[in-house]
């Protein structure tokens, strides 16, 4: 099947279409790279199911997505009291919530949506719609902004010529637009860099292959997809100099969540002293969370891998441990790329610092 044909430029996983009786439009990212698919999001539980299902997917995203999430809740009660709107946003928010457990994103954007609904009490309906979807709009734009600052703090890290290896997708599908660690090499490509990027495929749901090696080749960039194991080879070769990653929890030491087999790449990074580098915006750090221990982790089903894409990649019945994320820690994480700057070293106290900054 061809590979469809360029999209909007930015591309954005999300939009909001209408006013506030309008509904919130996916591009329904299991159907890529193969169909371009958009779907309609007129209420929680079409939302809760494409977050849950990775319709919608990637830390930024699924925070934006849940912000709208919360005016879906509010259409839902806005003929009725405010206590009944109240209720549907907080019911709505809470429903939302149990989607998907490791990105903090998505609680921290539910937790700013419910600040907002709660300073609306005693507001009329209309007024509540309008400033709850323009909490939401703001909540997307602020996305957008901190991911063209992550771009221009970390581009200077992509040299000419030099190899960078990533893993899952942590690009525009994954943001409101323009991602996180995909946000170096679209800056770095911008100042005309050359260089060359290795995709990951990253096993199971394949969101390397699938969306990463897409997504940077519709904007151009010089993207190679190697298999997960293939990347220690890779590195042997000396064809890799950086390795940069999203992350969907970065606790208060610096341990970073990922997507499953980020670890392993920092492990073998770290063998063949190359340096890798988290990108992501203060919306991923989870300052109440002390270190990657406590962070949790989303347990998928055994289907993903035993029948992947609906083949049978496994025997029937076989026992499977299908863990979504990891945690690198600290230590071996050369930087973290946020939209303030660079932290480095990564360590509590740098993190609590850059964290705290004005601005
Ligand atoms: O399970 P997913 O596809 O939602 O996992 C996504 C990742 O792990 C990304 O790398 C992470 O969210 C960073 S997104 C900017």
């Amino acid at each position: 099947m061809a590979v469809p044909t360029k999209l909007e430029s930015p591309l954005r996983p999300l939009q909001w279409r209408g006013g506030t009786d309008g509904h919130l439009e996916l591009l329904d990212q299991t159907r890529l790279p193969t169909e371009v698919v958009r779907l309609a999001c007129r209420d929680v539980e079409t939302l809760w199911e494409a977050i849950r299902s990775l319709r919608v997917r990637g830390a930024p995203a699924i925070g934006c997505a849940a912000a709208y999430g919360a005016v879906l809740a509010f259409q839902s009660a806005s003929r009725g009291s405010a206590a009944e709107w109240m209720e549907a946003v907080e019911r709505g928010c809470k429903r939302l919530a149990e989607s998907r457990p490791t990105a903090v994103n998505l609680f921290w954007a539910l937790d700013r949506m419910r600040r907002r609904a709660e300073s609306l009490r005693g507001a009329a309906a209309r007024d509540a719609g309008e400033a709850l979807m323009a909490e939401a709009h703001a909540i997307r734009d602020e996305d957008a902004a901190m991911c063209r600052a992550i771009g221009r703090h970390g581009a200077e890290l992509i040299g000419d010529g030099v190899g960078v290896l990533t893993h899952c997708n942590a690009g525009a599908l994954a943001t409101s637009e323009y991602g996180t660690a995909l946000a170096l090499i679209y800056a770095a490509h911008e100042q005309g860099r050359r260089f060359k990027v290795f995709a990951d495929e990253t096993r199971p749901l394949l969101q390397g292959a699938r969306l990463t090696a897409w997504e940077l080749q519709q904007a151009g960039i010089d993207v190679t997809l190697i298999c997960d194991n293939m990347a220690a080879q890779v590195m042997r070769e000396g064809r890799i100099q950086l390795v940069v990653v999203g992350a969907d929890r970065i606790a208060a030491n610096g341990d970073a969540a990922n997507k499953i087999g980020t670890y392993g790449v920092a492990v073998i990074a770290h063998a063949h002293k190359v340096p890798m580098y988290v990108a992501a915006p203060r919306t991923t750090f989870d300052l109440s969370t002390p270190n990657g221990a406590a962070i949790p982790i989303e347990q998928r089903g055994a289907d993903e891998i035993s029948h992947g894409f609906g083949r049978v990649t496994g025997p029937p019945g076989v026992a499977c441990y299908n863990p979504a994320f990891d945690v690198t820690p600290a230590e071996l994480l050369a930087g973290i790329v946020t939209e303030r700057g660079i932290i480095r070293p990564v360590n509590r106290e740098t993190v609590s610092k850059m964290l705290s900054e004005k601005g």
